[in-house]
């Protein structure tokens, strides 16, 4: 049986699930988590791999044909690849990616690649021990390259993701471009959102898409607009003169300076088993205590498609009403 397309009262149809499958870290990236937790969520409150394959088993009929696995780190997880393996029999799934700090990676890149894992994005926000230290609050940024390297020789497509916060980092933007470039891979860069658990969010901290645009420019010359492979994503990319498109680039992911509310196709699925229409929703639509227990596929797809039906045209971060949402990026799944 199929359902019908998940469509907001915008005419935006969803084709595009992120699953959070904990809210646990090994490390505590300033943008998103506080340096000291009162808790993670126990195990018995995650949602079961059992359940999210249900949940996703139904979306699949109405259209979604992308899973993105996040955190949290993901990799916390336990058995993660067997989410993955779970997930690779749904038909009409196209995708499954997860974004990832890379840490935790190589013991366990192979098998999430056979079982199925298509993309992974590796966060990576510098190259210099001293401001990782400074932008995660750990140490390891040698295990976050180690991750990196242990998945180019699979056959997933491996991409970066950087966030530069001003005070931190901004000296960093050069060399990360330059080691995406030796391994022939995008990094994409995000604008810092109004997100982090520390409420410390501020406009003079985002550097914006075009402000990194220029910096790049002054060292690797112009970026050249690559077309968009898909209308719905956020990045725009740009490749390089004289280097073709498979040798890698750099893109932008603009929030906050150019919002792109409009051509989101994206739901949300926290690691406790709520469904979220937007980062910076203040609503939630439980689907756990539905799942557990044993509703029908009807039913499943009913409570997604009122959270979708709920869904707001644009998050309003430079609105004056804007608030920033109760819950930080790792609660709610990057
Ligand atoms: N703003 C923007 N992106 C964020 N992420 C986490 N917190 C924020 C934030 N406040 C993104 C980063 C990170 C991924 C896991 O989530 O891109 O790489
Ligand atoms: Fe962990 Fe990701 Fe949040 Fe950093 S952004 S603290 S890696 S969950």
């Amino acid at each position: 049986m199929m359902f019908p397309p998940l469509v907001d009262s915008f005419g935006r149809i969803h084709t595009s699930l992120r699953v959070s499958v904990t809210d646990a870290c090994n490390i505590r990236c300033r943008y998103c988590m506080p340096e000291f937790v009162k808790g993670f969520l126990p195990q018995d409150q995650l949602l079961s791999f059992e359940s999210i394959e249900r949940v996703v088993r139904v979306l699949a009929k109405s259209g979604i044909k992308k899973v993105r696995l996040t955190g949290g780190e993901p990799l916390m997880r336990q058995n993660l690849a067997q989410l993955v393996k779970r997930l690779a029999s749904i038909e009409g799934l196209e995708q499954i990616a997860m974004t990832t700090n890379g840490m935790l990676l190589p013991p366990m890149v192979h098998q999430l690649a056979e079982y199925g894992l298509t993309h992974v994005n590796v966060s990576l926000d510098t190259l210099r021990e001293e401001s990782f230290r400074k932008m995660s609050r750990r140490n390891g940024i040698e295990q976050v390259i180690a991750g990196i390297e242990s998945a180019l020789p699979t056959k997933m497509v491996v991409r970066l993701n950087a966030l530069v916060l001003r005070d931190i980092n901004l000296d960093d933007c050069i060399p990360l471009v330059e080691f995406a470039l030796e391994r022939c891979l995008f990094i994409r860069f995000i604008e810092f959102m109004p997100l982090d658990a520390d409420r410390q969010w501020s406009r003079d901290q985002v550097v914006t898409g075009d402000e990194l645009r220029a910096i790049l420019e002054t060292r690797f010359g112009p970026l050249v607009p690559l077309e968009r492979a898909d209308p719905a994503q956020p990045a725009t990319d740009f490749g390089f003169a004289g280097r073709t498109e498979r040798s890698g680039g750099v893109g932008f992911i603009d929030p906050v300076s150019k919002p792109f509310c409009e051509s989101c196709n994206r739901l949300r699925l926290t690691a406790e088993g709520k469904f979220r229409n937007c980062l910076f929703g203040r609503e939630e639509w439980d689907i756990r205590q539905a799942v557990e227990s044993g509703v029908s596929d009807d039913a499943i797809y009913t409570i997604v498609a009122n959270c979708v039906g709920a869904k707001y045209a644009s998050h309003g971060i430079s609105t004056s009403q804007f608030l920033q949402p109760p819950r930080a990026m790792y609660q709610i799944g990057g």
